[in-house]
């Protein structure tokens, strides 16, 4: 361990000069707390519900570093259990996905039904002498289960809130900036998954970062693997720049939202001049905008006036990012390392052709084989090695950029700010980081956590 760890965790993330310490993202014991105090207490992004449509189907995910089984019991009720047999803590479950009757320990054959009960012990009579009590020694089961519009979440924590509450106005933002863009989402099949070399929060503070595409992802640009753009004329390429699909350079107009628990949106904010632009090119920008969907009196109402107008990429604290069509889970597998996983959904009443273009889009940006997931895991790779040295770790980090520059505007329960390029999201995740470690229960978290913040991004 580099550091003693030092309490309160609200001192190591200043807001007022946005000054973070780096061994948040380097101190084993700092993230031994994260697992307990947030992954097993938050609730935790498992799986679509069209992932596991019948009874028997099941997704494993995880929370925190735990494997869980997402399944579908036999009343059709959604469950979700911890995937280590009660006996000597085997794996019960090894397939990524698929559809089971029960689940078998492969060691010494414990098998578990689809809602956890232990239903099966070998040598029950013979070698037990029926003295096991075997409703005690179900699958540990999560503390609690649901889902928002097929979203399905659990949390291991039975004091916490409800999912909708835990959401908040801004979480239901984030969500519905997917969940919205079609009559029915559904997930296209197969997860993409890859392991980077950083700590999960880098690539959580990165999805709200708008000031890194014009270097980062220079080259990519550079690569015309944007291939609507390369057939466009310089003065229709200064139109696209208005219309925001470029991708590089710092857009002037950005929104920020920052909702209880951690959640935020941030990124460009959707403005009269970038319609504008965009119907002017129209048919040009095939594939490019994905915006649309905002037209749908559903996604009006569910946005709500703030959400409307905001673009760019939510997160549900702790660890899950929508951008377009796809969805991210950056999963802490230690301080040093983070597997990324990414669903990808299509509106189930699109045509085939138009489901085919989303994927192709999908897998060609980010992924494993993303353009711009190359580029960014290097960064982060890079930056989780450089911090960790003694030296590296004296020196904090600056996410100071506007800091107290911009008001807090509050309507319909959501507090936004409205300015250019800024590091207000990433420095709202981090103080809502520093609540829940410094938080022993939910009880206590409740009363700690920011939920409006005042003035700049307190
Ligand atoms: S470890 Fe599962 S049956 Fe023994
Ligand atoms: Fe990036």
């Amino acid at each position: 361990m580099l550091h003693e760890i030092r309490g309160p965790f609200r001192s190591l993330v200043d807001v007022k000069t946005g000054l973070v310490d780096r061994s948040i993202y380097a101190d084993e014991g700092i993230y031994q707390l994260e697992l307990e105090r947030i992954f097993a207490r938050a609730w935790n992004f498992m799986c679509h519900e069209s992932m596991i449509p019948k009874a028997g189907d099941f997704f494993l995910s995880f929370i925190g570093e735990e494997s869980v089984i997402a399944t579908r019991d036999k009343k059709g009720e959604l469950q979700v259990l911890l995937n280590s047999c009660r006996h000597r803590g085997n794996a019960v479950c090894r397939a990524e996905e698929g559809n089971a009757r029960s689940f078998l320990c492969t060691y010494h054959g414990w098998t578990y039904g689809l809602d956890g009960q232990l239903i099966g012990v070998p040598g029950y009579k013979d070698f037990y002498h029926e003295q096991l009590d075997k409703s005690q020694w179900g699958l540990v089961r999560a503390g609690k289960v649901a889902s928002y519009k097929g979203f399905v979440f659990a949390t291991m924590d039975p004091e916490a809130p409800d999912l909708e509450e835990f959401l908040g106005e801004v979480g239901r933002m984030g969500l519905d900036l997917i969940a919205e863009k079609g009559e029915e989402m559904v997930a296209v099949k197969g997860v993409q998954k890859s392991v980077i070399g950083c700590n999960w929060k880098l690539a959580v503070d990165n999805l709200f970062d708008f000031y890194h595409p014009q270097i980062s992802h220079a080259s990519a640009t550079m690569s015309g693997f944007r291939k609507q753009l390369n057939k466009l004329t310089t003065e229709e390429m200064d139109m696209a720049a208005k219309a925001g699909v470029l991708g590089g350079g710092l857009r002037p107009h950005h929104r920020v939202s920052m909702g209880k628990y951690g959640h935020a949106v941030g990124g460009p904010r959707i403005t009269e001049e970038m319609l504008e632009a965009r119907a002017i090119l129209g048919d040009k920008l095939d594939g490019l905008v994905q915006d649309q969907f905002r037209d749908r009196p559903q996604a009006q109402e569910a946005l709500g006036e703030v959400g409307l107008k905001q673009g760019g990429h939510p997160n549900i604290f702790p660890n899950l990012w929508m951008t377009g069509y796809q969805l991210s889970l950056r999963l802490p597998k230690g301080p040093s390392a983070t597997e990324i996983w990414w669903f990808t959904f299509v509106p189930k009443e699109e045509t085939e052709e138009r489901k085919a273009e989303i994927i192709e889009r999908a897998n060609h940006v980010f992924g494993a084989a993303g353009l711009l997931e190359q580029d960014d895991g290097e960064n982060w790779d890079q930056s989780t090695r450089a911090m960790k040295g003694v030296v590296a770790q004296r020196y904090p980090l600056n996410f100071g950029m506007g800091v107290g520059l911009a008001p807090v505007q509050r309507v319909a329960g959501v507090s936004y700010v409205d300015t250019n390029v800024n590091e207000h999201a990433q420095l709202w995740t981090y103080q809502a980081w520093s609540e829940w470690m410094d938080a022993e229960s939910w009880a206590q978290l409740g009363q700690i956590a920011t939920s409006a913040p005042l003035d700049g991004v307190r």
